[in-house]
């Protein structure tokens, strides 16, 4: 694993555009992530595409998750956000994303979705993965206690993180959606690199159990130590060392 601390987030986001440019070309996969952690990433691929550096034409993605039963074009859906942070503003052809779709609170509808994002993801191979970190060390919406060998699953999402997210939802627990669709564990390290940014000080306890080396189910972060190319990159407000 290589950690990297940095002043704020856009010298982190501009450093972790740098290692993905190194790692893909224009037929590549990119997993990609929601929240405000990515923003100033997808911020610098914009640039980048805008300046001709880089085309998506040909390239596919894979968003980590989703809330079930959210309506696709709420503006607080991950599709919306995909969209208007990034795909709205790059050449990517919207046949080669893949957002989990889980509009629907039907159980047995909820389990064909699953089961054929998985299977969209078992004929993939994910080049680069970004990931952001919950302040409980989820990563996309592995909650603590995740088994390291999930598959794409549904989740009830933990208290803690609903109340993260109540920010997006005029920060009213009641609107937060309470469950959500994500990529399992093991989808996620099945990407050849893995690059995880962590920004903003109630980050550093879970970027402290990261960088422990130690794997612990209670922090989902940790199923990371193992993997053979991981990308830590922080904001020195994150940095447990500080
Ligand atoms: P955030 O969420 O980027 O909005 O902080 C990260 C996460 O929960 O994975």
């Amino acid at each position: 694993m290589k950690y990297m601390v940095f002043k704020d987030a856009k010298a982190a986001s501009r450093k972790a555009y740098e290692i993905m440019q190194k790692k893909i070309n224009a037929h590549s996969t990119l997993g990609l992530a929601t929240g405000s952690t990515p923003i100033e990433l997808y911020k610098e691929m914009i640039a980048g595409f805008e300046a001709g550096e880089f085309s998506y034409k040909d390239v596919k993605s894979f968003n980590l998750d989703e809330y079930v039963n959210i309506d696709k074009n709420h503006p607080e859906s991950y599709y919306s956000f995909m969209h208007k942070n990034l795909f709205d503003h790059i050449d990517i052809k919207e046949e080669n994303v893949h957002v989990p779709a889980p509009y629907t609170d039907d159980d047995e509808e909820l389990a064909r979705i699953t089961a054929a994002y998985n299977a969209e993801l078992e004929n993939a191979v994910i080049d680069v993965q970004i990931l952001g970190i919950g302040s409980n060390g989820h990563i996309a919406f592995n909650e603590p206690g995740t088994d390291f060998a999930s598959t794409v699953h549904i989740v009830n999402l933990k208290e803690n993180t609903i109340k993260d997210n109540c920010r997006f939802f005029d920060y009213d627990m009641a609107k937060v959606p309470k469950r959500a669709m994500t990529m399992g564990i093991k989808n996620i390290l099945a990407a050849k690199t893995i690059i995880l940014l962590a920004f903003g000080e109630n980050k550093k306890d879970a970027v402290a159990k990261l960088l422990s080396g130690k794997e612990d189910i209670e922090y989902p972060c940790t199923s990371l130590v193992e993997h053979p190319e991981v990308y830590v990159l922080v904001d020195e407000a994150a940095d447990p060392e500080k």
